[in-house]
């Protein structure tokens, strides 16, 4: 048993032991009573009360900010019948101590081993069926009545020497007070965690709006008769930077920018004379702190900087188009057209005011066009491409960074145009190559925009939804997908006696859930650790109510239960140390 499971039993068993003894006492003959050790039971149980009560008060304090009001009064009302609520906190718990999760459970382990000795003088009923655990099988066989008390259907005999329950008794209290002493680091660490909080969220959230304001720039700047024959797609990054610990460099590296590609469908051929264009669009960030230097159109001329020294934004744009000085694009077909023969990249700047401006050259090698058509993650999942005659699959490197990058984006694309709550692996696509060895640009997965009019009115029209990440529940599908390298349909079919995978589990989020939740649990040995973790963590994300990736404090938590592990562990397997 876990020492969050036991944490509950012994909450569950101290008022039962302690109702036991006071029965066995006054069960005793009176003369019995005033002689002997017997003579001091009401003393031990008086102690034994004031244990209970400083162990439930401990225990609240530590699990109140991992559950809900409703939750911890069901946990501590009664522990007995909320054992499966306790147990979900484990995770929780081991987050909030981190460190000190250890020296938790070996004082849980004392406490449980005190209270054992306590429980075996005691002749309460059993659950025989409940072999595992002596409090547990004691706690099924005498429930609570309504009145909060306990019923014993027979006298109640206990024997234990003075000594020895005296010894016990102090026991239990040094390990109260252990326990008590665990709850005051962790409010620190707590502490410390919430000062240190913002630092990922708040660069999230500022990501996430540049990704709508993309949106929108590029949707108003289609301006051309053509425009529906127009595929805009945002390639998804891993954003390590964003992911780095410390304040980002003001260096070049803390530049945001969004890579697209722009596609025509080639059926309109006379349409337009591009097919294909690689961009990217770089963002005039509106924060002093990660200011790049082509972010103001004049150098900041502070007094340390010598007039000599050409302005960094020099350097990096030779020309001086950026900025202002940029025109702003009307007709994007137009703009990309100028630029299109002389470069197979170019850019784009997205200033303050929501404005593209450009576009001008950044890679002038021959631009060259990717064979049509797109692959999806699903497809290279279930068929992978036959390369030199042989079907080649992604290698576990691609899909563990793979995995990263669909986690890192799906926190900083979340609630925008480019990425549906109810997204799939359908939805990631790649562009194919002009090399037979490397038929599948793999280290670069896009995402097509939802259809935005579609999204906005179903938004006013929906009820408020209560679950509201149903994002992390499609997060936590695909990282079990890329995990295993199948798809669900595939895992589905290969679990089911007939063969067949049940297409009603895509229909219902509580039905997918449910089936991540059984995928993971039951191949929690074949998981790797990170895997496990954030996929739980996807799990859990989704199904506490009200909680939402537009909080800053789910945001946060989202980073350090699902990135942060990724991130780790794919550098380790990469041989790599962390940025
Ligand atoms: C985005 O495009 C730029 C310009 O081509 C390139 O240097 C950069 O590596 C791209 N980013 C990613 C993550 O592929
Ligand atoms: C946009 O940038 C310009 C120049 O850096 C600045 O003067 C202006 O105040 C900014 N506008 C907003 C809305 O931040
Ligand atoms: C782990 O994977 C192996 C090989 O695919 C499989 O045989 C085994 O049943 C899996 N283990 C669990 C606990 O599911
Ligand atoms: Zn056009």
């Amino acid at each position: 048993m876990s020492g969050v499971e036991i944490a509950g039993l012994v909450l569950g068993c101290l008022p039962l032991i302690i109702q036991g003894i006071a029965s066995y006492k006054e069960g005793l003959d009176p003369v019995k009573s005033f002689m002997g050790w017997e003579r001091e039971l009401p003393h031990f149980i008086r102690k034994l009360r004031g244990q209970h009560a400083h162990y439930a008060q401990t225990i609240e304090i530590l699990f109140a900010p991992i559950t809900s009001e409703v939750e911890l009064a069901a946990m501590m009302s009664d522990p007995g019948a909320s054992q499966k609520l306790w147990k979900s906190k484990e995770i929780d718990l081991q987050d909030r101590l981190q460190g000190t999760y250890s020296s938790y459970q070996s004082t849980m382990a004392d406490i449980e081993r005190i209270m054992k000795k306590i429980a075996s003088r005691l002749d309460l009923d059993r659950a025989p069926e409940l072999t595992r655990n002596d409090l547990e099988a004691m706690l099924a066989a005498n429930p609570k009545k309504a009145d909060d008390k306990f019923e014993f259907r027979k006298r109640v005999r206990f024997g234990m020497s003075k000594k020895t329950i005296k010894a016990l008794l102090e026991e239990l209290d040094e390990c109260n007070k252990e326990l008590e002493r665990f709850t005051e680091k962790s409010e620190k660490i707590e502490t410390y965690r919430k000062a240190s909080k913002p630092t990922y969220a708040t660069r999230l959230q500022r990501l996430q709006r540049y990704a709508k304001t993309l949106h929108e720039s590029l949707t108003v700047c289609w301006q051309c008769s053509c425009k529906s024959s127009h595929k805009t797609r945002l390639q998804l990054e891993s954003r390590g930077s964003v992911f780095a610990s410390g304040p980002r460099k003001n260096s070049d590296a803390s530049k945001t920018s969004f890579n697209v590609s722009f596609s025509t469908l080639s059926s309109d051929g006379n349409c337009a004379p591009w097919s294909y264009q690689a961009a990217e669009i770089c963002v005039e960030e509106d924060d002093d702190v990660c200011l790049a230097p082509m972010a103001s159109p004049k150098p900041k001329m502070t007094k340390s900087v010598s007039f000599g020294t050409p302005p960094a934004y020099a350097v990096l744009d030779p020309a001086g188009r950026l900025g202002p000085s940029l025109s702003e694009v009307k007709d994007l077909c137009a703009s990309i057209q100028q630029v299109h023969k002389s470069a197979s990249t170019i850019g784009f700047s997205l200033d303050n005011k929501s404005k593209l401006r450009g576009a001008y050259s950044i890679d002038t090698s021959e631009a060259y066009v990717p064979p049509s058509g797109l692959v999806s993650l699903e497809s290279l999942l279930d068929h992978p491409p036959v390369v030199n005659g042989r079907r080649s699959k992604l290698s576990k490197k691609e899909r563990y960074s793979l995995a990263l990058t669909l986690a890192s984006s799906v926190l900083y694309l979340n609630a925008t145009p480019w990425l549906a709550n109810e997204w799939t692996v359908r939805d990631i696509l790649f562009h194919r190559t002009p090399n037979t060895a490397r038929p599948i640009d793999i280290e670069r997965p896009y995402l097509a925009p939802t259809v935005i009019e579609l999204s906005q009115c179903a938004a006013k029209t929906k009820k408020p939804k209560v679950f509201k990440n149903t994002v992390l529940l499609a997060l936590a599908i695909a990282l079990l997908e890329l995990y295993f390298g199948t798809t669900a349909e595939k895992y589905q079919e290969s679990e089911s006696e007939d063969g067949i995978a049940d297409p009603s589990v895509h229909q219902n989020p509580w039905m997918l859930c449910s089936f991540a939740h059984t995928w993971a649990e039951t191949e929690t040995e074949n998981l790797s650790a990170a895997f496990l973790n954030a996929i739980r963590h996807c799990i859990h994300s989704f199904s506490v109510p009200g909680t939402s990736l537009q909080d800053a404090e789910c945001l946060q938590a989202a980073v350090e239960g699902i990135i942060l592990p990724l991130q780790e562990e794919l550098s380790q397997f990469l041989g790599t140390t962390l940025m």
